[in-house]
């Protein structure tokens, strides 16, 4: 018997830059970004905007022309920007990744091409999708539009779209070329989509950061009021340590452990059961106040501490009940409790989620108890009903 062993590394660098009015004719920074892979002359480039952007920014076409029209000599927009539905709508319907991959090929966009995508998260996990997928591979840069787009979703390696009724199932690790926050695109954001993405920072902030956790404490009050500087300042950190955990040690998640999946294993199926009502943070920070109760319950976490946590997240306005949470399947127990074994099929490997010893300090557990994880739900629809009466 013989074996040939194969064995090679790849590196891959990314920027992820912070601007604003980034298609404004003096902002250099795209033309910049581009410039870093090293050639000369035009690159072909698709632009892909997600329709809730594109209906918020009623000029942003006319923009990019007149940017592209100015930097021509390094960036050419084969043809006008696709306008895609953002939202779940995008990650639901298989349709639309067909839209992408035909104008793909439909305007010749090659390896060395780029797809410029501008959009929520949802947007950008279909594009960033259907980029990798193109000819095994072609170049993406992200746009990111919300709060969880900007600190979250958008600078990380991970791109997916649903199947099967659940979150995520087909896609690929894919690092972008580049990712470019533009704060201006936050400025009309929906009050929700503000304020959902300010959950993972939260999440990011209890596993890893005591002193990130009391300053969004401490700008809880700024940051419900739409303060822009104390959410660039959010958004800039939470990205930070995002890019930090990534780079560090298991990009592809080739190992059972995802601290950042924190809260995540009750927010997907959440999402789902909800028929995707609620949006990924909203439903983050449900999954966030759930582990915290069930933290508490096998005693790792103190009483004192997560009554901060979710009076925390009440603060800035999530709420942390919903009936979906309670729903049961025809064994009488709780439906959500299926998203513990999604998430393991889903991860590969020993069911690995992450609990909290204390504020700042994330610790994994392999099993749930399933008694206490439903004694868990009912003290969260208690705490919830508590807070609604006395905030009446
Ligand atoms: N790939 C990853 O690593 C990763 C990580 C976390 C979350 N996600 C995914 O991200 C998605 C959630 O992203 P999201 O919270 O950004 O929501 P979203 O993409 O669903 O967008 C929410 C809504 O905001 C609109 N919108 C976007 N930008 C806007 C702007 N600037 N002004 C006005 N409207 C705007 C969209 O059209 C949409 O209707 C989920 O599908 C989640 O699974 C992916
Ligand atoms: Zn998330």
């Amino acid at each position: 018997m013989k074996t040939i062993r194969q064995k090679f590394e790849v590196q891959f660098t990314y920027s992820v830059s912070f601007t604003q009015g980034l298609f404004k004719p003096e902002n250099n920074m795209l033309a910049d970004v581009l410039q870093q892979d090293g050639r000369s002359g035009p690159r072909k480039a698709l632009f892909v905007i997600d329709s809730g952007v594109a209906a918020a920014h009623p000029h942003l076409t006319e923009e990019i022309a007149a940017f592209t029209s100015k930097y021509k000599d390094v960036l050419w927009s084969v043809t006008a920007p696709l306008i895609i539905p953002g939202g779940e709508e995008a990650k639901n319907n298989p349709a639309l990744l067909n839209k992408l991959l035909e104008a793909v090929n439909l305007h010749g966009i090659c390896r060395h091409s780029y797809l410029i995508a501008i959009g929520g998260g949802a947007l950008l996990d279909l594009a960033g999708f259907a980029a990798a997928i193109a000819h095994r591979g072609i170049r993406h840069i992200r746009i990111p539009t919300t709060v969880l787009s900007q600190n979250d979703s958008g600078v990380g390696v991970k791109n997916g779209i649903n199947a099967f009724h659940k979150k995520n199932f087909l896609g690929t690790f894919a690092p972008p070329f580049a990712v470019i926050n533009d704060s201006d695109f936050l400025l009309t954001l929906e009050e929700r989509d503000w304020r959902s993405g300010i959950s993972e920072a939260i999440k990011v902030a209890l596993i890893k950061d005591a002193a990130f956790y009391q300053r969004i404490k401490q700008d809880a009050f700024r940051l419900v009021n739409r303060n822009m500087e104390a959410m660039q300042e959010l958004i800039y950190r939470c990205a930070e340590m995002h890019v930090e955990h990534i780079g560090g040690r298991d990009p592809f998640e080739t190992g059972s452990s995802r601290p950042l999946d924190f809260g995540h294993w009750g927010a997907h199926k959440l999402e789902q059961l909800t028929n995707y009502r609620l949006r990924h943070g909203e439903a983050v920070a449900i999954g966030i106040a759930l582990d915290t109760t069930y933290a508490m319950l096998v005693g790792m976490l103190s009483p004192a501490e997560r009554e901060d946590i979710l009076n925390l997240l009440s603060d800035l306005s999530f709420e942390l009940y919903v009936p979906e949470l309670s729903m049961e399947s025809e064994d009488n127990k709780l439906r959500i409790l299926k998203g513990l074994t999604e998430f393991r099929e889903h991860l590969g490997g020993e069911l690995t989620i992450m609990l909290l010893s204390k504020i700042g300090k994330g610790i994994e557990v392999h099993q749930v108890n399933e008694h206490l994880m439903t004694q868990a739900v009912q003290l969260l629809q208690q705490w919830q009903h508590k807070r609604l009466r006395l905030h009446v």
